[in-house]
């Protein structure tokens, strides 16, 4: 069973209660932090964790802080594709590039991955409802589970939201409120919400949520045959990705499981980079930025608050590095991962990919490094971008003449 060595603020210091579900720190206000009690973990039990013939995140239940198997909700997360992008990698300039796919997951977003430990927990601690602020992705993932786990779901989502990603949580029977500005705006009112009436939130300043992204050091640890990638490039929004997976790379360090720990790069959009900006600035917190249009609209977060601060850290004690993007390049990056590797990611998902080409082309990361790029957020939940055409071609009648006409006109290549 997963055991909670202890809850503490992993700025102060001070110990919460693990037995109580708590946010933040009561002396300076950060979000909690939980140790899981590792000690039982040696060589057989690391050899039966591999071995094992469970799939997907909850087979590694040591280290996830949850003590009832009888309040798991999985829809099946996790053990997403490592694809090796070897056409795509050349093409690049990289020899060893490889694609985490985590658009396969169950709501097609990343989110499965905490949203999975939130849910289950809220079981544990018998909350009746579940609540989440969202710039979408994680509106849906919430809902999802929350409606597996016969909860009622609460979401408040900024106005202008990709319509895929309201009609999913729609879908799921989640109880949707639209708020007037941008993410910032919503996550203000949120935590307002969640003061007046004691919502439980599925939020980066949940410490339970959190520890479920653990399980990219994991996967990647096992998809890699134990070797640890050099870079690990993360699209960032709040950070939790970024840090949760460091977290999870260094419990297998200190376990022992790994010999060197990987790199951490985030990836932001340039309209709205409050980590990257904070980190060129060698400053140790996060400043508000005024969010612009992006097409990344799933990382468009101007004032990661919670744990900014833990991701600008986190590079630097794994002397990684944060890039801002330009939208060319967003774009020219879901575009070559569509066309060359076969995955449909939505913007924000492919930007790993488009941070990954700068730093090799700026030589940061070298050839044969070993690169993986975090694929984070599914095509099909936002296929209506500016610049991009997604309407069907005026129809031609179903006779071979007019399809040859056709493409003659228009693609000449294919025949
Ligand atoms: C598609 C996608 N990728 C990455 C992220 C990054 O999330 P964070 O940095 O908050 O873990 C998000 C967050 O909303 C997302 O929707």
């Amino acid at each position: 069973m997963g055991q909670v060595k202890a809850v503490f603020c992993p700025r102060c210091g001070r110990t919460g209660d693990s037995t109580l579900y708590q946010e933040s720190c009561e002396s300076c206000g950060s979000v909690l932090e939980v140790a899981m009690n590792l000690s039982g973990l040696g060589p057989k039990e690391r050899d039966t964790l591999l071995a094992s013939p469970e799939r997907g995140l909850f087979r590694w239940w040591p280290f996830l802080p949850l003590a009832n198997r009888a309040c798991v909700v999985s829809l099946g997360e996790g053990d997403t594709p490592l694809l090796s992008a070897g056409r795509l990698g050349a093409r690049l300039g990289f020899e060893r590039l490889y694609l985490k796919n985590d658009t396969l997951l169950p709501t097609g977003s990343l989110k499965d991955r905490s949203n999975a430990i939130g849910i289950s927990k809220a079981l544990e601690l018998g909350v009746p409802l579940v609540a989440v602020a969202s710039t979408g992705n994680a509106a849906a993932s919430v809902s999802a589970y929350a409606a597996a786990a016969g909860l009622r779901s609460v979401i408040l989502l900024p106005e202008g939201t990709a319509p895929g990603k309201v009609a999913q949580a729609a879908a799921h029977g989640a109880e949707i409120v639209a708020i007037k500005g941008d993410f910032d705006h919503t996550a203000r009112l949120f935590a307002a919400a969640v003061r007046e009436f004691g919502w439980y939130a599925c939020m980066s300043n949940n410490p339970y949520r959190n520890e479920g992204k653990k399980s990219y050091a994991y996967e990647l640890w096992m998809q890699l045959g134990g070797e640890v990638p050099q870079w690990l490039i993360h699209p960032t929004a709040g950070g939790l990705g970024l840090i949760a997976t460091w977290k999870g790379f260094n419990e297998l360090y200190a376990l022992g499981w790994v010999d060197r720990l990987p790199r951490m790069l985030a990836a932001q959009a340039a309209a709205c980079a409050p980590i990257v900006e904070a980190y060129r600035n060698g400053a140790s917190d996060v400043q508000p930025v005024s969010a612009k249009e992006t097409i990344a609209e799933s990382i468009r977060v101007g004032y990661p608050k919670s744990l900014g601060w833990r991701a600008i850290r986190d590079i630097r004690e794994s002397r990684g590095s944060a890039v801002a993007l330009e939208e060319a390049e967003i774009s020219e990056a879901r575009a070559l991962l569509a066309r060359h590797a076969g995955i449909y990611a939505e913007p924000a998902g492919a930007i790993s990919l488009a941070a990954a080409v700068r730093l090799r082309q700026e030589g940061l990361i070298g050839r044969n490094d070993l690169t993986v790029c975090m694929i984070t957020g599914h095509g099909l939940k936002q296929p209506e971008i500016q610049g991009h055409d997604t309407s069907l071609p005026s129809p031609i009648e179903p006779d071979l003449e007019s399809l040859r006409r056709r493409l003659d006109q228009e693609h000449a290549d294919v025949r």
